[in-house]
């Protein structure tokens, strides 16, 4: 039986998180240790409209038509089909599965979707090309998150860094010289559309406060993305540490978070930040090479469930 398979990566946001919401640039990377994956198999033996979704890492097995229509796994599905005007799905089986930790950071809804969308256009016998992805896959975001900015289904699908403004076509960025990143995992999930609302709460309650601290991670965000091209990648470090100060003060980050970042700059980390929506999930320190391991280290002793080192560009 022929199988559609597709994989997506995982990312880290390097600059400007929640900022990005509200139309100030940001900075993101792919993940490629992580990915997720979606396989379509056809089913000769069932009724056309009859697609079995298995998704065991959240324990799921059911039928399309048994899902909400908003679920997020069907509507990749729906989206696909629609795409491609296909009234009746022919009968197949669609896996999901994912080594990318969910509700971390780590983009996983996204490159799930993405997975889903490519593997089963392909499978419907007309692959969408990434432009269509990534389009399709902001439409899931939504779900998710009611006000995505959109920078985690361009970077996902594009797996290229990327420098994005909501609302407009993402920049792929030149990574003059390579540089390493240590992740670390608070091990707490934290759903990005509850960071994203209290934000926004906060925002409503004070508009002046928080507008200023979104600016200055949007000039944050302009001065490493110049760093990067420039290949001064020893700015990031401070970059990074300014730019996690002002989460804190958008009230996105947690004690968990807090621990980690600072033992990873005790190690010798040139910056650190949490990554992504905050409030538990994952956070970043800029290492060389050659501290790699002890940052790393020194992140587990300090409690993180999870650590992997990236290398960014090269
Ligand atoms: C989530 O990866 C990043 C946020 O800025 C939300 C978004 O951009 O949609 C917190």
């Amino acid at each position: 039986m022929p199988a559609f398979s597709a994989t997506a990566p995982g990312k880290i946001i390097l600059f400007g998180e929640h900022a990005v919401v509200y139309g100030r640039p940001a900075i993101a990377v792919p993940v490629t240790q992580v990915k997720a994956r979606a396989i379509v198999t056809a089913n000769p033996r069932g009724q056309p409209g009859q697609v079995d979704i298995h998704a065991p890492d959240v324990g799921l097995n059911a039928g399309l038509a048994d899902l909400p229509k908003d679920h997020p796994l069907a509507t990749a599905v729906y989206l696909a089909a629609e795409r491609l005007q296909v009234r009746r799905i022919p009968a197949c089986s669609l896996k999901v599965t994912s080594t990318i930790p969910l509700a971390a950071g780590l983009g996983s809804g996204a490159a799930v979707t993405v997975a889903i969308l490519r593997a089963f256009s392909a499978f419907l016998g007309n692959p969408l090309p990434d432009e269509q992805v990534s389009e399709l896959a902001f439409e899931v975001e939504k779900l998710h998150h009611g006000t995505p900015s959109g920078i985690d289904n361009n970077v996902v699908t594009y797996a290229r860094p990327v420098y994005y403004v909501r609302g407009e076509p993402m920049q792929v960025i030149t990574i003059t010289r390579p540089f390493t990143i240590v992740i670390g995992d608070t091990g707490i999930p934290s759903p990005t559309a509850r960071a994203v609302s209290d934000v926004r709460q906060a925002w409503e309650g004070n508009r002046d406060h928080h507008e200023a601290l979104f600016d200055s991670a949007g000039a944050i965000a302009d001065s490493a993305r110049q760093a990067i091209e420039s290949g001064n990648v020893e700015l990031l470090g401070p970059l990074m540490d300014a730019n996690h100060g002002l989460l804190v003060k958008m009230g996105v980050s947690c004690p968990e978070l807090e621990h980690l970042v600072k033992a990873a700059r005790t190690a010798g980390a040139f910056g650190a930040k949490l990554s992504g929506a905050g409030r538990g999930g994952n956070m970043i320190a800029l290492v060389t090479p050659e501290i790699a391991n002890k940052v790393a280290n020194a992140l587990q002793n300090a409690g993180a469930v999870n650590v992997l080192t990236t290398q960014v560009g090269g």
